[in-house]
């Protein structure tokens, strides 16, 4: 049994399919915002969030503490849209502080993973900044590399556009 065993804490925490952005009201936006300042530092307006570019659809996920799916139980969040044919592109991806570190994050990629390969997304993009090693090392383990630098892309600091195949990722039996 992997150490890290998500769910284990509460039978009903979990990923659940996302609403997309155009779908919140104000206070599910208001939870997103509070969410995205925690996790990155970002402050984002309402109506930014609202017209994030990610569509309706199976590649957006939500993270709660509770089976109750209220703004107050969202914990964490993968919003992502498809890119060309074949590339699904990861347009904001967090948890709070308090689901960090307890393979969330790993549990939601290969779910996001099971839902997209059979539909022939077979590459992930995203950008980072250059100063998240968490994140970078977490998308470098799952395959992805740096293909660009990224030049006032962030208002602060350099970014880098990441890309790779996407799969799924065992660390235990991980096929080098
Ligand atoms: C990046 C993030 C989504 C990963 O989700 P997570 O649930 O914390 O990650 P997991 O617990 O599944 O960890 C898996 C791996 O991620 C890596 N990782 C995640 N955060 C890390 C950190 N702060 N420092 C070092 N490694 C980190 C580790 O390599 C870990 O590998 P391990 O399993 O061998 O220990 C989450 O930490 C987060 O929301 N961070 C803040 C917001 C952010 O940076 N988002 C990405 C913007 S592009």
């Amino acid at each position: 049994m992997d150490e890290k065993n998500p769910g284990s804490e509460s039978l009903n925490e979990g990923w659940r399919r996302g609403l997309s952005p155009s779908q919140l009201s104000v206070e599910w936006t208001s939870r997103v915002q509070k969410l995205f300042l925690e996790g990155t530092g970002e402050e984002y307006f309402i109506g930014t969030i609202q017209t994030l570019p990610v569509p309706d659809w199976n590649g957006n996920f939500m993270l709660f503490d509770s089976e109750n799916e209220h703004q107050e139980s969202m914990r964490g969040l993968l919003w992502t849209t498809p890119f060309k044919d074949d590339t699904v592109r990861i347009v904001s991806f967090v948890l709070d502080e308090g689901a960090r570190g307890k393979g969330w994050g790993s549990l939601v990629w290969n779910m996001m993973a099971d839902q997209l390969l059979p539909a022939g997304y077979n590459f992930v993009q995203l950008e980072v900044r250059a100063s998240n090693e968490g994140a970078i090392s977490f998308y470098r383990k799952r395959g992805l590399e740096i293909v660009q630098e990224l030049h006032g892309y962030y208002r602060q600091g350099l970014g880098y556009m990441m890309r790779g195949q996407l799969r799924q990722y065992h660390p235990n039996n991980d096929t080098p």
